[in-house]
C-alpha cells in the first residue's frame, strides 16, 4: 500500500517536472512556444468539448456524420475477434458510433492523457457495452505503450480520430504512425481521421469562432501555468491569434502579447515585447494523396479512403499486413 502511494507521488512529481521543463524550455526560445498537449487539463478538455459543439468547427460534426457508414463497411472488411485501441480518446462519443456496427469486438482500450475525464467517460460506456471489456489507459500516446491483455490470435484495430494527427508535424506524424504500427502488431488495422486542405476562410472560421471559445481554450494554457506552475500571466494582456499558413498547410495558433511585459513561472522571469507571440499549436491539413504518402512512408498500406460530400474531412483505413 505504502509503496504504491509513493509510486503515485513520484509519478505525479515526474509529470510536473516534465511539464515545468517543457514550459521553461518553450518560453526561453527565440520564437516562444508551448507544447499543445498541455491544453488538455480538466478545464481544457471541457473547452475542447464546447469547441466541438460549435457550428464553425466543422471537423467534429463532419467526422461524426461519416462514422456510421464507415463502421458498416469496416464490419464487412474485418472478420473474427477484434480488439480496438483508441489513441487520444477524449469524450468517447465517436467510438460509440464505431462499436455500434463493428462485429466481434472483444476488448476496447481508450488511451488518453486526461485521466480523470477518461475514467468518468469510461465508466458510463461500460454500463452501455455489456459484452465488451473496457480498459482505460491514462497515458501520453506519443510514448510507447505496452497494451494489456495481448493475444496474437486476435486482430487489433487502432482508432485515431479527430485529426489529432494534424497537431504533429509531418515528420512527427510519420514516426507516430510507425510507432502505432509497431505497438498494434503484424496484421493490425488503423482508422485515422484527417482534416483536408480547403478554403482558408472555412479554416479561419473554425479556429476563430464568434463565441470566443477557441480563444478561451488557447488562453487556458496560460491559466493552467498560473494554477500549476506558479505563473503570473495576466491573460487580458494576451490575444488569441489563429491563421492558415498556406506554405506549411497548417493552422497556427498563437497568443500575442498586447504590451511590453514581464511574466514569471516558478520564479523564472520572461520578457515579452508588445506584438511578440507564443506559438501554441499547429493543426496540419492534408489532401488524401499527401496523407497516403505519409502513411506509406510509415510502413502502412492504404486499404480504403473516405471523404464527405463537401470534401471537408477524410478517413483513411490503413493495414499493417501484406
Ligand atoms: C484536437 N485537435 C485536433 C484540434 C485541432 O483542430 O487541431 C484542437 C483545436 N485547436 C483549436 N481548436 C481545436
Amino acid at each position: 500500500m505504502r509503496t504504491s502511494i509513493l509510486k503515485k507521488i513520484r509519478a505525479v512529481d515526474t509529470a510536473k517536472n516534465t511539464y515545468l521543463e517543457d514550459v521553461l524550455h518553450g518560453l526561453g526560445r527565440k520564437q516562444k512556444s508551448l507544447p499543445s498537449k498541455y491544453f488538455y487539463d480538466d478545464a481544457g478538455v471541457k473547452l475542447f468539448d464546447e469547441i466541438c459543439r460549435l457550428d464553425e468547427y466543422y471537423l467534429y460534426h463532419t467526422e461524426l456524420r461519416m462514422l456510421p457508414q464507415i463502421s458498416q463497411e469496416l464490419s464487412q472488411m474485418i472478420s473474427g475477434e477484434l480488439d480496438v485501441i483508441e489513441f487520444g480518446a477524449g469524450s468517447l462519443i465517436k467510438i460509440r458510433l464505431l462499436l455500434e456496427h463493428l462485429n466481434g469486438v472483444r476488448h476496447y482500450m481508450p488511451i488518453d492523457i486526461a485521466g480523470n475525464y477518461l475514467r468518468k467517460a469510461t465508466s458510463q460506456l461500460r454500463d452501455e457495452l455489456n459484452d465488451i471489456k473496457v480498459t482505460p489507459i491514462e497515458a501520453d500516446f506519443t510514448n510507447t505503450i505496452k497494451l494489456p491483455d495481448c493475444d496474437d490470435d486476435i486482430t487489433r484495430m487502432g482508432f485515431f480520430p479527430g485529426s489529432t494527427i494534424g497537431n504533429f508535424s509531418p515528420t512527427q506524424s510519420a514516426f507516430l504512425l510507425e510507432k502505432f504500427r509497431k505497438s498494434l502488431g503484424g496484421n493490425s488495422w488503423l482508422l485515422v481521421g484527417v482534416d483536408t486542405k480547403k478554403s482558408p476562410s472555412i479554416l479561419h472560421r473554425a479556429y476563430n469562432d464568434g463565441a470566443g471559445i477557441t480563444a478561451m481554450f488557447n488562453k487556458n494554457l496560460l491559466l493552467r501555468i498560473n494554477r500549476e506552475l506558479d505563473g503570473t500571466f495576466d491573460i487580458d494582456q494576451f490575444a488569441h491569434y489563429a491563421f492558415y499558413n498556406i506554405q506549411e498547410g497548417r493552422i497556427e495558433m498563437h497568443l500575442v502579447s498586447l504590451t511590453d511585459q514581464k511574466v514569471s513561472v516558478s520564479g523564472v522571469r520572461f520578457s515579452f515585447q508588445r506584438g511578440e507571440s507564443i506559438h501554441t499549436e499547429n493543426s496540419y491539413k492534408y489532401s488524401p494523396e499527401e496523407f497516403s504518402k505519409l502513411a506509406e512512408f510509415a510502413g502502412w498500406r492504404i486499404k480504403r479512403q473516405w471523404q464527405d460530400e463537401n470534401q471537408l474531412f477524410s478517413h483513411h483505413l490503413l493495414y499493417a499486413g501484406l
